[in-house]
């Protein structure tokens, strides 16, 4: 069973995962616009990632004696100045999660709950590996800088790094 402080933690997480996959279906749509066609399909895949880490937090929920809370998420911000701005937002917003995760963990070790401590181990590792990618792509961006052969050449590898990141996932 899941104590009730817990059950509202995870809840709150289930939100911001969800709010997470409507950030950056936001951010895919603003790329799309923009005919950045690569940029686009990462943003695509990254908002349903999120979807998938919404759902496997609900199906925990209902699973362990909780209630799963589907609720009203924020509106995402739907505009940027540059496609830098966007993945600076992205990185930021990972860190957040992240930051989010630990104050999640941080419970279930106050409260002795190993179960859904063990439960989160995943979400500790995705956010290492989050965090890292998007710190790897705000890297490729700045040694771009203003270049415009640059930019249509990190379009086309970003599609490149989606299909590894997807192949070396492990399946649920
Ligand atoms: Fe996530
Ligand atoms: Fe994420």
């Amino acid at each position: 069973m899941l104590l009730k402080n817990i059950e509202k933690a995870l809840n709150d997480q289930i939100r911001i995962e969800a709010e997470s996959s409507q950030i950056y279906l936001a951010m895919a749509c603003w790329a799309e616009v923009k005919g950045l066609e690569g940029v686009a399909g990462f943003m695509y895949d990254q908002s349903q990632e999120e979807r998938d880490h919404m759902l496997k937090l609900v199906k925990f929920v209902n699973e362990r004696g909780g209630h799963a809370k589907v609720s009203e998420l924020s509106e995402p911000n739907v505009t940027f100045n540059s496609f830098k701005e966007m993945f600076e937002k992205l990185f930021e917003h990972e860190v957040f999660v992240s930051q989010s995760i630990n104050e999640l963990v941080h419970i279930t070790l106050q409260e002795k709950d190993y179960a859904t401590h063990n439960f989160l181990q995943w979400y500790v590792s995705e956010q290492i590996e989050e965090e890292a990618m998007a710190r790897t792509i705000l890297d490729k961006i700045n040694l771009i800088g203003d270049d415009k052969g640059g930019l249509y050449l990190f379009d086309r590898d970003i599609q490149q790094l989606t299909i590894t990141s997807a192949s070396i996932d492990t399946p649920q």
